[in-house]
């Protein structure tokens, strides 16, 4: 059977970031009302930057089954897990101290690996093994949402513009020692894994990210690390942006509606 391509992106634009993270509440709240319908579960994995705090509407929210959600992060800095710098550290400060998620459904990196990258990123990756394997019992993981940011270079989760991981398409898990973006010593989940999740969801907001998104969106052809995000059918891609951040794309948008 042929293979489907992948379908495109959906583009969703709100007028302010409050709007936006509103409805990335709802959006949440749906794809894990779906995931724990069917399996009981809901795998996420979460970014840095931003994207923490855009999740501050479900603080609260009803519909939230904290106890179903098996968290991962996209990518991690290789840092203590309570360092300044530590994605882990700023989603507990943002989000997971805040609500009733048990602390064992949240999936760090062994930072004692922290001189070994090698064995630190295969650790995470049979970490990530547990979770998936047998249950989905696929070549890669599929994820029920992965939430991923949007660097001003283009970059997503740990991978950069013009690194050789951006080729890479067997593990799970890699790391890179020389992140062009500080601290150069991370983790990051692959395109493989990346473009297997059931959905994928993008959040850009503000005016400075609009040169970037105009070429993500409009010109895929240049090959940006965001833009490579494409997942595999039956797959969807979404994008949250605001307004100002949408300003330059010319890329349709859609009206959003759960
Ligand atoms: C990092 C950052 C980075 C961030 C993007 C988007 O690991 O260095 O976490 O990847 O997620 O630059 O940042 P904002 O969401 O803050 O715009």
């Amino acid at each position: 059977m042929p293979t489907q391509a992948p379908s495109s992106p959906v583009l969703c634009s709100f007028a302010s970031p409050t709007e936006l993270c509103d409805a990335l509440a709802h959006f949440i709240v749906k794809a894990q009302k779906e995931a724990v319908e069917k399996k009981g579960r809901f795998t996420v994995a979460i970014s840095g930057g931003s994207l923490p705090k855009q999740l501050n509407a479900l603080i609260g929210k009803p519909g939230v089954k904290w106890d179903k959600w098996q968290v991962f992060y996209a990518d991690e800095r290789v840092v203590p897990l309570d360092h300044p710098d530590s994605n882990h550290r700023l989603c507990m400060d943002e989000l997971f101290s805040k609500v009733p998620i048990p602390a064992d459904h949240i999936h760090t990196i062994d930072p004692s690996f922290a001189d070994d990258l090698e064995e630190l990123s295969d650790a995470y990756e049979k970490e990530l093994i547990r979770e998936f394997a047998q249950k989905d019992s696929a070549r890669f993981p599929v994820f029920d949402l992965i939430l991923l940011g949007l660097g001003p270079d283009g970059h997503t989760a740990s991978l950069f513009p013009g690194h050789p991981l951006l080729t890479e398409d067997d593990r799970w898990v890699a790391y890179i020692e020389d992140s062009p973006k500080p601290p150069p010593k991370r983790i990051t989940l692959t395109y493989p894994v990346i473009n297997h999740a059931a959905r994928i969801a993008f959040v850009a907001s503000g005016a400075g990210k609009a040169d970037t998104l105009q070429t993500v969106l409009d010109k895929p052809e240049e090959g940006l690390p965001a833009s490579r995000v494409r997942p595999v059918h039956p797959g969807q891609l979404y994008w949250f942006v605001d307004d100002a951040a949408v300003s330059k794309v010319e890329y349709p948008r859609t009206s959003f509606k759960l």
